[in-house]
């Protein structure tokens, strides 16, 4: 096999599929599939492309934000996160958002600078002649945003003052890469001139401070199944905060929901990782995303915060059909929508496991979630899937072989029965 695939981008999607076969001697035929996202776009969005992987998508339900009814679309492969999201919201008494504009930070790093006071003398008194050359005339702009300010931090680099230039561009319901990074580009040389020195780098950043989203609920204690249950609960929530071992797997349960939110609607959700873990630990050691107290009546108040950069136009949102269902089906129409939304998602799922983790635990739950999943590795057809899963979980006996054997006595079963003379 030879990995240098040479001109393998120059060919169609059907001949790289080829070209695949015949290097490895295997065909894929559930690679080599588009489904609904089509095998245009897909070569359209990335290099290379031969095929697609498919990721289940759920409805998680009982969500109210802001006081509307919303159908939450969670893209997403492992059991009990669609589930637990719903929960979550279910028992919450609705939640309530809000966001700040959609400000993005370029970054523009300049270098090899000969007088560094002067150059952030000559750098500042020049902010508005920057700001305007920073005008791309985009559909951004003309919606009101685009670069609203630019800053300069000096930074101690081994081999002198280096200056860090801070862009702010209002990217309205982009996520806003391709705009920040278009500006960067567009006003280095002028910074070049200005500070005498090199514009080394120019680039987003992903650690979006200016465009943080919050969210927040409340649960009643009898939701949690008492007052004993809210202590533990808040105990749980503590451990996070003194251990970032926890801290850790506390925002990863976070992100599950809010991921598969990013997956589903097209958003970059590498970005949205990015962007959380990073503000997790803006300012000081890594903490957990949510903080809970008990209000005076007992019952349980959840908040989240967090940096988060996600937009319904451009990127890949606009090609893949699915990801515009996914928006109509929400039914919402501007980028702070939906990031407060993937926030009240993120609080949801945050609640659930954490109520799991400090009451029954998670292992419970969950197999009794996964036992579909086994009984369809087992080899359970579609129609039998979940009489599998019932009788699984009402032996108690979430396992490959209990289901392989569940399958095979339903089918004598059946057999018997179709067997059966027509009367008797
Ligand atoms: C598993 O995907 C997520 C959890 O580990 C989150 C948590 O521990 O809070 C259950």
């Amino acid at each position: 096999m030879d990995s240098r695939l040479s001109g393998f981008y120059r060919l169609s999607v059907s001949e790289r599929q080829k070209a695949l076969k015949s290097q490895t001697g295997h065909s894929f035929p559930s690679l080599f599939e588009f489904g609904s996202l089509g095998e245009k776009a897909a070569d359209s969005m990335i290099e290379n492309a031969v095929g697609s992987v498919s990721v289940p998508v759920g409805i998680a339900t009982h969500f109210v934000v802001n006081g509307k009814s919303l159908l939450v679309p969670l893209a997403v492969e492992e059991t009990s996160v669609v589930a637990a999201c719903s929960r979550g919201a279910k028992l919450s008494n609705g939640f309530t958002t809000e966001s700040d504009p959609s400000v993005m930070i370029g970054q523009v790093l300049l270098v090899n600078i000969v007088d560094s006071r002067q150059a952030l003398l000559n750098l500042n008194a020049a902010r508005s002649e920057l700001i305007e050359l920073a005008r791309t005339n985009s559909i951004i702009e003309k919606l009101g945003g685009g670069t609203k300010d630019i800053q300069f931090h000096p930074l101690h680099a081994r081999e002198g003052v280096w200056i860090e230039v801070h862009v702010l561009v209002d990217c309205i319901d982009a996520m806003g890469a391709n705009t920040v990074n278009t500006v960067c580009e567009r006003i280095a040389p002028r910074l070049e001139e200005l500070s005498g020195g090199v514009a080394r780098m120019r680039i987003i950043s992903n650690l979006c401070i200016h465009r943080k989203v919050r969210a927040r609920t409340t649960w009643s204690k009898e939701s949690l199944g008492g007052a004993g249950v809210v202590d533990a609960f808040l105990q749980g929530i503590e451990f996070a905060q003194l251990s970032p071992f926890r801290a850790t797997t506390h925002n990863k349960g976070i992100m599950n929901g809010m991921d598969a939110l990013a997956l589903a609607t097209g958003n970059d959700w590498r970005a949205v990782e990015a962007s959380a873990h990073a503000f997790a630990a803006f300012g000081h050691s890594y903490a957990p995303l949510t903080r809970f107290h008990k209000t005076p009546e007992g019952n349980l108040a959840g908040e989240i915060e967090l940096a988060l950069a996600v937009g319904t136009v451009g990127g890949a949102t606009k090609i893949n059909g699915a990801a515009q269902d996914s928006l109509k089906l929400l039914g919402i129409s501007s980028a702070r929508e939906l990031a407060e939304v993937m926030a009240c998602v993120g609080l949801a799922q945050n609640f659930s496991a954490v109520h799991a983790l400090v009451s029954e635990g998670i292992q419970k739950g969950h197999m009794r979630l996964h036992a579909k999943n086994i009984a369809f590795n087992a080899g359970a057809s579609a129609e039998e899937m979940d009489e599998v899963a019932r009788l699984m979980i009402s032996k108690d006996s979430i396992n490959e072989s209990f289901a392989r054997q569940t399958i095979a006595e339903l089918r004598a079963l059946d057999k018997g029965i179709k067997n059966k003379p027509v009367g008797k």
